[in-house]
């Protein structure tokens, strides 16, 4: 979900200026396969259009950008500091977040002029003195990260929206099919004891990864790779969605009011399973892991199958040592791979997005920034759940092991998945 805060040390403006091109242009990358009518559809109030996502990225930089660090700046559109402003869509009376894919106008081909305009200015800005000052340098590392954000709901968002159409179109051709793993499910131990977590404060972080501080953990073991379709297939024909002793209380009336009994885009036709992915429909994968779970769902298959869901420091420790690699957004797939077969833990980031069993709380000693750019800043520590580690749909560089993405415990289409784990 969004995060907002003004980080430490932004790069010099050269490097941000290359970085910026390169994040800006991979949005618009990321748009290409859409028409303007896919752009204009949102499916539902937790998803936005991909034209809102397009001009909201730009109003961050307009607003935190160019309105303070250029005087003379006049706005591509007066109108536009409200209309993609994601807090007065929130609980504004006039702009409802439901109601994103009611604006028709302005068009798909002025918000991309809108996007233009910005890039042209932030450019500018950074070329000149003006932008090479420190606060407006942190300000837009913090809004490339934001896009970052962004660029992985285009993708679930997207990915929802063609779900909903009964012809099941693809966003795009599948580029390859990673070779099936068969990879068997391993455990390994940790210690425990006292362990540090958060972020250390060398590079870009959100707030909520902040301050670094102790976690006391027990001994325990995690499973060396997330769990599989086929795994959670044996859960589901079980009958673990009619089961429930396996579910949280909130987790049994939810799946009950919402008719759930597979994964969200699973599909069973003639006795076949089938999963709707990017590339459109296809029979279920087994070897790959298992993902669009909600956090309930997670954490009934692992009662299920006599384990747990790891908390966020658990997760954390495991990582720490561990390069930031894997089947990200980078890697082109836009889809859970199947784990490759080799030692330790695997497939800690991309993939899919882990739940954990930690609700999203702030850090011991945590203080959210001041100023505009915290207006809605800690706001979202509440009923919400901490996942780990990125999925295939996350950038490369966006990604950390003290990375804290939430949802909240219902939310089912991001690349959400899971990994196992046991008291030693
Ligand atoms: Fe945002």
């Amino acid at each position: 979900m969004e995060q907002v805060v003004v980080p430490h040390a932004p790069p010099p403006p050269g490097e941000l200026a290359s970085r910026y091109r390169a994040v800006r242009t991979l949005t618009e990358r990321l748009r290409e396969p859409l028409s303007a009518e896919d752009c204009q559809g949102q499916s539902m109030e937790d998803a936005s259009p991909t034209k809102w996502h397009l001009a909201h990225t730009s109003w961050f930089f307009e607003t935190f950008v160019l309105a303070p660090g250029w005087p003379t700046y006049r706005p591509f559109h007066a109108e536009f500091r409200v209309l993609f402003n994601s807090y007065y869509q929130q609980v504004g009376p006039q702009h409802p977040r439901p109601h994103r894919g009611l604006l028709t106008r302005p068009s798909l081909d002025e918000v991309l002029a809108y996007r233009a305009h910005v890039d042209r200015h932030v450019l500018e800005l950074l070329a000149s003195g003006n932008g090479r000052r420190e606060p407006l340098t942190a300000v837009i590392e913090l809004g490339l990260h934001h896009e970052q954000q962004h660029q992985e709901l285009i993708l679930t968002d997207a990915k929802h929206l063609l779900a909903a159409n009964p012809l099941r179109p693809a966003y795009r051709e599948a580029t390859r099919t990673p070779r099936a793993g068969g990879v068997p499910l391993h455990w390994r131990s940790y210690a425990g004891g006292l362990s540090k977590i958060g972020h250390s404060g060398r590079g870009f972080a959100f707030d909520n990864e902040q301050p670094r501080h102790d976690a006391a953990l027990l001994p325990f073991a995690l499973s060396t790779r997330p769990v599989t379709n086929g795994e959670f297939l044996a859960f589901v024909e079980d009958r673990g969605y009619e089961q429930p002793a396996l579910w949280l209380s909130d987790g049994w009336s939810t799946a009950r009011a919402r008719d759930w009994a597979a994964p969200l885009y699973w599909e069973r036709r003639d006795g076949t399973w089938w999963q709707f992915t990017l590339a459109g429909s296809r029979p279920l994968a087994l070897d790959e892991p298992v993902c669009h779970l909600s956090f309930y769902e997670a954490d009934a298959y692992a009662t299920w199958s006599g384990a747990r869901l790891p908390t966020e420091a658990e997760w954390e420790v495991a990582a720490a040592g561990a390069r930031v690699s894997g089947n990200l957004l980078d890697s082109g797939l836009l889809h859970p791979a199947p784990a490759a077969h080799g030692n330790g833990m695997q497939q800690l980031f991309g993939d899919v997005w882990e739940w954990t069993r930690s609700a999203y709380a702030p850090y011991p000693g945590y203080r959210p920034p001041t100023g505009a750019l915290g207006e809605y800043n800690g706001k979202f520590m509440c009923n919400q759940i901490v996942l780990r580690g990125g999925s295939c749909a996350t950038p490369a560089s966006h990604i950390r092991a003290t990375y804290r993405n939430f949802f909240p415990p219902d939310a089912r289409w991001q690349f959400s998945g899971m990994r196992l784990a046991r008291n030693a």
